[in-house]
């Protein structure tokens, strides 16, 4: 028996008759406004984009799971990391940093390196970067920041002077831009770079002892980058070329797996730790904390629906587990109020409850109720309100409290100083870090943005900060870009 093809319908389960024409008042007259499955097929298509995220808004994701490799049970709570062997399910998405939604995917630009945890005490989203360090340090400067990367407003081209201008002001900046510049800014597609956290986090251990740390994924298969030349070839080639190279790979079967480490410090040691606890713009050396290691992620399910999947899910620092807090760090602070708020605009109230998002491992149970596109059972007949006398109504438990931490001092807006030098560490970036070739390979791509600005004493001031960096360093740029050569009088 041949099988029946199956029936065309409207969004309403209607069969359709005809895909291809329309109804008309008479052959050629106009078309009639009863003609509902034309009018709601337009009606869908206008409303296929969503607003897209502010940043990070091309991205590719895949499934796995994470698997526990080590004990940290004496650092941290968290129940998904209780024991050896034990296994959670994740989402990871990987993202561009400035670009729009639609593109190139080989611009020199920090990479996003998203996973959600998908524990029984609810999601953790590890939302990190391709870079240890951040560029600026305070979060009242994060949407110029931003603004500095995207288009000019007046002509909606890159406007070199506008991002060097912003950047020769922000001299903390300086450590980020030796990274981005240099020969890891364009990573070779997904599965070939590294995430961090970034910012301070802490860990609880079920003691209540509290430890600063720091979070690290590195790459099973290595790093692998692209030179400026390459990363511009295969822009013309294909655009899509980081996320077709991810789900390739997964569709043949293959696993792409990350080494979950962390950087730990005592609470009071990290008090007094040379370099500030809450500072992003700076790395921990391991040779003062050494990486512990955690675990380790494994993708290996790619979506079936990338709007339905990548582009509805949302992360945020916000969701934290038991065992895992925020630490004082002035942009983590900010970013954890920061994301739901986008993602309440970008998906609706309810985003919460769109299948990727909502902590399928976990129960949820609220008083919470209501808004735009409620599509579950909305808390059926339970009861709305708390506190309450009702039998077997969701209450609290003192058992997660968070960790106290002393606070002092006055209610103002305190100025941020830093006793750490700015330059220290991407000086030590310059000289011990990246080989002669690497070297010459951060100058000609800091050439090649700078040699666009045409204001002077911009330029100027941001070669004072290479040399501060390293003399050396400085001296190539500066000669590079015909400017005398001096240091910065900071
Ligand atoms: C004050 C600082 C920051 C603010 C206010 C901020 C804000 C945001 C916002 C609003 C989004 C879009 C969220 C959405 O629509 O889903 C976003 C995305 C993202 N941010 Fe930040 N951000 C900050 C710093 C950082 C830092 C330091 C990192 C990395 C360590 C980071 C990594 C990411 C990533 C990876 C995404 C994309 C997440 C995804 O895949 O959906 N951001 N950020």
């Amino acid at each position: 028996m041949p099988k029946k093809p199956i029936i065309l319908t409207t969004g309403w389960g209607h069969p359709v008759d005809d895909n291809q024409n329309s109804e008309t008042a008479g052959r050629k007259g106009p078309i009639l406004l009863e003609d509902s499955h034309l009018i709601d097929k337009l009606a869908s298509f206008g409303r296929e984009r969503i607003p897209e995220r502010p940043v990070h808004a091309r991205g590719a994701g895949a499934y796995g799971f994470f698997e526990v490799t080590n004990d940290v049970t004496k650092y941290c709570k968290a129940k998904f990391l209780e024991k050896l062997g034990k296994k959670t399910p994740v989402f990871a998405r990987f993202s561009t940093s400035s670009g729009e939604r639609g593109s190139a995917e080989t611009e020199r630009d920090l990479r996003g390196f998203s996973i959600k945890f998908y524990t029984e005490e609810g999601n953790w989203d590890f939302v990190g970067n391709s870079s240890p360090i951040f560029g600026i340090r305070k979060p009242v400067y994060f949407p110029e920041w931003q603004h500095i990367h995207k288009k000019d407003p007046s002509t909606n081209c890159k406007n070199y002077d506008m991002f060097w201008d912003f950047l020769s002001l922000v001299h903390e900046s300086v450590h980020h831009l030796t990274y981005i510049f240099g020969p890891r800014g364009i990573p070779d597609g997904y599965r070939h770079m590294n995430g961090y956290g970034t910012n301070t986090y802490k860990w609880v251990n079920s003691k209540g002892e509290d430890f600063f740390v720091k979070f690290h994924f590195h790459t099973e298969i290595g790093t692998k980058n692209l030179s400026s030349k390459e990363a511009e070839k295969i822009m013309g080639e294909d655009p899509d070329y980081a996320t077709r190279d991810l789900f390739n790979y997964i569709s043949q079967g293959k696993e792409a797996i990350w080494k979950f480490s962390v950087q730990v410090i005592p609470f009071e040691e990290g008090l007094h730790y040379k370099w500030d606890i809450y500072d992003d713009t700076k790395v921990w050396p391991h040779s003062d904390y050494p990486l512990i290691e955690v675990g380790r992620v494994v993708l290996n399910r790619n979506p079936t629906n990338y709007f339905f999947e990548v582009e509805q899910s949302a992360f945020s620092p916000a969701n934290m587990v038991p065992g895992i807090e925020a630490s004082n760090d002035r942009m983590l602070q900010a970013r954890i109020f920061s994301y739901s708020d986008a993602q309440r605009y970008r998906l609706g109230g309810n985003f919460g409850s769109i299948p990727i998002n909502f902590p399928h491992m976990a129960r949820v149970h609220n008083y919470m109720r209501d808004g735009m596109m409620s599509i579950t059972k909305n808390g059926g007949k339970d009861v709305s309100y708390e506190p309450n006398t009702v039998n077997d109504t969701p209450k609290e438990d003192n058992e997660y409290k968070m960790k106290e931490f002393k606070v002092q001092g006055e209610a103002m807006v305190h100025r941020l100083r830093y006793a750490t030098s700015d330059f220290e560490q991407p000086g030590i970036l310059y000289r011990r870090v990246f080989k002669g070739i690497e070297k010459d390979e951060l100058i000609t791509n800091l050439y090649e943005s700078m040699k666009n600005v045409t204001k002077r004493h911009i330029l100027e001031k941001e070669c004072e900060y290479f040399y501060n960096c390293d003399p050396e360093y400085g001296t190539k740029i500066s000669q590079a870009l015909r400017l005398p050569v001096h240091q910065s009088k900071l």
